[in-house]
């Protein structure tokens, strides 16, 4: 988060200079970051995917920024965006800055493109598999967005929105992510002492854990076509989520990703299967995996996740190094003997609500964030895991990052779907 800076005048204006020349070099920059530089301009939110984590965010951007309004909401349902909307306007704290017209509220699979041709910043919080759509057209538009994880879940996807990060750095736009933990302030500190200070010495290993018990299930109605039940029911549909390792546990690996450089894995080899998510209504994933990644100079990700009920829930990092070891999320680190040396005791604020203060002071100083790099690197690394445990192989990042498995519809229509495969190992090829 260098990047989000203060910027002294004179170097804000040059990045409005060097914005304009970009724009005109470009020739499809609708609004870039300098049009809304000035504080006390309205900026337009839109907000694309208005569940749960959608509707938190939305609230976070208003909160962040009093001069931001919330002017368009679209959902592929209907419902989801009335409830959403409904939700803001009552908040008490940022009812006054939702004024989304009636014309406004869009639902279906183009909801999308309406929202964004409207709004200045946009909000993507879909389920993870539109993402790479959704983001590369906001930032054809030149949109700023907020972007929630796993920002694809498949290869292709990611490779696509490599792309599209380029280009929104080619075009001044910020792209923050939704890998929440980098704006926490406690874990924050507590990577500063592992990597700048070196506080437990040169890092070996990391057991990394994301154990936890299950997730909300939507039901199903007559009604509903199966492709309506897929995406109401996202998580469950490997197209869709990427599978819980992709969709939850990214959270976990994005920091061991963090811890080692940002740097990709050379190889994994992983486990994984569903025994208490047999039904059929659990769609295609699973509920536990087991992943070791190999990184370069011989350091090792001891990787497990699991959704089971009734089981032990453990979700951290604890780093593993020469002179120490410490537990991210816990913000503790201890000497070689077990004795605790340091814990973070600052300030723990909202870190949904950082994400937002930076985004919106980034483009209203004119100095794009732009997450690109470890948001698209985070989620191939939970990729990976997911293929190497579907495939039961070991494979390279080169294997991965290159595969062109594509998961999904080529066409979205509200008709009926094929139910997904569950992944065997060893018999199941890449997915
Ligand atoms: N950073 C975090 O801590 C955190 C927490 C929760 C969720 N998330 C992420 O946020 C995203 C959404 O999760 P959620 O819990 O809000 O799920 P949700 O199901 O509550 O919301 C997703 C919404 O997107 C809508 N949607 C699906 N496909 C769409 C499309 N093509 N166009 C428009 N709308 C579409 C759904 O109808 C739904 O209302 C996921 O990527 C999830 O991983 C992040």
């Amino acid at each position: 988060m260098k990047n989000s800076q203060p910027e002294s005048q004179s170097s804000r204006r040059r990045f409005l200079q060097d914005s304009a020349v970009a724009t005109a070099a470009l020739g499809t920059l609708a609004i870039p970051g300098n049009v809304h530089a000035d504080t006390g301009e309205v900026l337009k939110v839109g907000l694309i995917g208005s569940g749960g984590r959608g509707t938190g965010a939305a609230s976070d951007a208003l909160h962040a920024d009093p001069q931001a309004k919330l002017t368009a909401i679209g959902d592929a349902f209907l419902d989801r965006a009335q409830m959403s909307l409904k939700s803001l306007q009552e908040n008490k704290e940022i009812g006054n800055q939702v004024v989304v017209d009636h014309d406004s509220i869009f639902s279906g699979f183009d909801a999308y493109k309406k929202v964004i041709d409207q709004v200045d910043v946009v909000i993507l919080t879909t389920s993870p598999h539109f993402r790479p759509q959704h983001l590369e057209y906001a930032v054809e538009q030149g949109k700023h967005c907020f972007v929630e994880k796993p920002i694809a879940v498949d290869a292709p996807g990611v490779r696509r929105v490599i792309e599209t990060c380029k280009v929104a750095k080619q075009k001044g736009l910020s792209i923050v992510s939704g890998l929440c933990w980098r704006y926490d302030l406690g874990v924050r500190e507590t990577m500063r002492q592992i990597l700048e200070e070196k506080a437990i010495g040169d890092l070996v290993a990391i057991e990394s854990a994301y154990n936890t018990g299950t997730l909300w299930h939507r039901g199903d109605k007559p009604e509903w076509s199966r492709m309506e039940y897929q995406i109401r029911n996202w998580l469950y549909y490997t197209w869709l989520s990427g599978d819980h390792i992709n969709e939850q546990a990214i959270h976990s690996l994005d920091k061991t990703a963090w811890l080692l450089g940002d740097k990709h894995p050379l190889r994994a080899t992983a486990l994984g299967g569903r025994q208490q998510r047999t039904d059929k209504k659990y769609g295609n994933i699973y509920d536990h995996f087991t992943v070791f990644y190999e990184y370069p100079d011989q350091k090792r990700v001891y990787f497990t996740c699991r959704q089971q009920a009734g089981c032990s829930t453990h979700v951290d990092e604890r780093v593993l190094g020469t002179a120490g070891q410490a537990e991210v999320l816990r913000h503790r680190l201890y000497d070689t003997a077990g004795e605790p040396m340091w814990r973070y005791q600052g300030e723990k604020p909202s870190m949904y609500r950082i994400e937002h203060e930076h985004l919106f002071k980034s483009i209203r100083e004119g100095s794009p964030i732009n997450n690109g790099d470890y948001m698209t690197n985070s989620t191939m690394i939970a990729i990976m895991g997911r293929m190497c445990a579907y495939s039961g192989q070991t494979m390279t990042w080169d294997e991965c990052f290159n595969s062109d498995v594509t998961l999904g519809p080529a066409e979205y229509a509200w008709g009926d779907v094929e139910e997904p495969a569950v992944a065997i190992p060893g018999k199941t090829e890449l997915a």
